[in-house]
């Protein structure tokens, strides 16, 4: 309830912050703080994300994303796009935005049929303005996934320098490090912006360096198994994982997604009931733990959280949260059932990302 009205207290500053936007709406200078936002946990057509409110152009235009730790790039889908994705959300428009800067460079989405072309606006977080930030404006959007979730846009945060830069460089926050806290269901979440929150998280936090700086946040990790199988062989020598906040699963290459199926037993202890009967502990037990190693740090999961409930024609249906995609071969990408049970914190100036248990 608390979160709920907080949550609305900050849309309501946004909105009075309309007539009074400027450029250069907080001097730079040492005394920049970290920015806090809240996100709703959401959930539509059984697809869970974390959304929250961010607002684009003067006056604002109020835009729902998701906060994309996978690509650096912002997008937001334009009042030109015509295409059923684009139409049934908030769509952005130019014309009506005295900050507005025309820059048109084309830009396409990698395998999500999201094309479109780079603009320039302000762009409102928690009522801090971005002055001048660039992203992509979308013309054309025939992305499946998005016709089902509920999202307008989403906040680029992948590894690079985009949107936290800017914010550094116009001193709205203290350095170039963010935290993520994905609250367990039904609680929202709360990405930190400048800063980790450490009030969201117990123990120590333990860091691991990227691997890359293709601007995704991956890093190795030392091992990855179903406790007592190891036949299936998860990740043998290390494998490289992928912090995608934007997918609720965890995705891996087809072979490993056959080699867990088969593990937890075609999801035997995990199938179909009436919504009336409640899910125990109990129907999942005999399932293995999964045991992640990160940065030698030892990071367990039950089967009550590696797998998901959905409530569909008054049914529930008990999913495996593992899903496999033909293009990974030895990457593995971490999604929200992961950061539901860890906060993650991610440093652009020292390449690395942190891991600590959620509270
Ligand atoms: C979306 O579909 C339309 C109609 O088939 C096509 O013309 C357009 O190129 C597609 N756009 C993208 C980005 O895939
Ligand atoms: C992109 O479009 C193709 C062809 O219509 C479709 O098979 C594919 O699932 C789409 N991918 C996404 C991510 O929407
Ligand atoms: C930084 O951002 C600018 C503007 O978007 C881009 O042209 C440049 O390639 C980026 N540099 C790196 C190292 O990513």
């Amino acid at each position: 309830m608390l979160r709920l009205l907080l949550l609305c207290a900050c849309l309501g500053a946004l909105e009075a912050a309309a007539v009074e936007v400027h450029e250069t709406s907080k001097s730079t200078g040492g005394n920049s703080s970290p920015i806090s936002l809240l996100l709703e946990n959401s959930k539509a057509n059984g697809i869970q994300m974390f959304i929250g409110n961010v607002a684009v152009g003067t006056p604002p235009q109020v835009m729902s994303a998701v906060f994309d730790t996978q690509h650096a790039l912002s997008y937001f889908p334009s009042i030109k796009c015509e295409d059923p994705g684009c139409k049934m959300r908030k769509r952005y428009d130019s014309s009506i935005s005295s900050t507005y800067k025309e820059d048109g460079t084309p830009f396409t989405l990698p395998g999500q049929n999201i094309s479109g072309f780079l603009s320039t606006d302000s762009l409102h977080v928690a009522g801090n303005t971005v002055a001048s930030q660039t992203f992509g404006e979308g013309t054309s959007d025939n992305n499946t996934f998005d016709q089902m979730t509920r999202n307008d846009g989403t906040l680029g945060l992948g590894f690079g320098n985009d949107t936290l830069l800017t914010m550094v460089n116009q001193g709205l926050i203290p350095e170039q490090v963010f935290g993520l806290w994905l609250g367990r269901d039904p609680q929202g979440g709360e990405l930190s912006l400048g800063a980790v929150n450490k009030d969201l998280y117990s123990g120590e936090m333990t860091w691991a360096n990227i691997v890359n700086s293709a601007a995704s946040w991956t890093v190795m990790a030392d091992s990855i198994a179903l406790d007592g199988h190891p036949e299936a062989a998860l990740c043998p020598d290390g494998c490289s994982v992928i912090m995608a906040s934007t997918t609720p699963y965890f995705m891996v290459s087809l072979e490993r997604a056959k080699a867990i199926s088969d593990i937890l037993g075609g999801n035997s202890g995990c199938q179909t009931r009436p919504a009336s009967t409640s899910w125990t502990a109990h129907t999942l037990s005999g399932l293995p733990t999964m045991q992640i190693k990160i940065g030698g740090r030892m990071m367990e999961m039950t089967p009550q959280q590696y797998t998901f409930v959905l409530t569909f024609g008054g049914q529930q249906l008990c999913a495996s949260g593992f899903f496999g995609l033909p293009a990974l071969t030895d990457q593995w990408l971490f999604g929200t059932l992961f950061m539901q049970q860890f906060y993650t914190a991610y440093d652009v100036e020292n390449g690395r990302v942190g891991f600590a248990d959620s509270v």
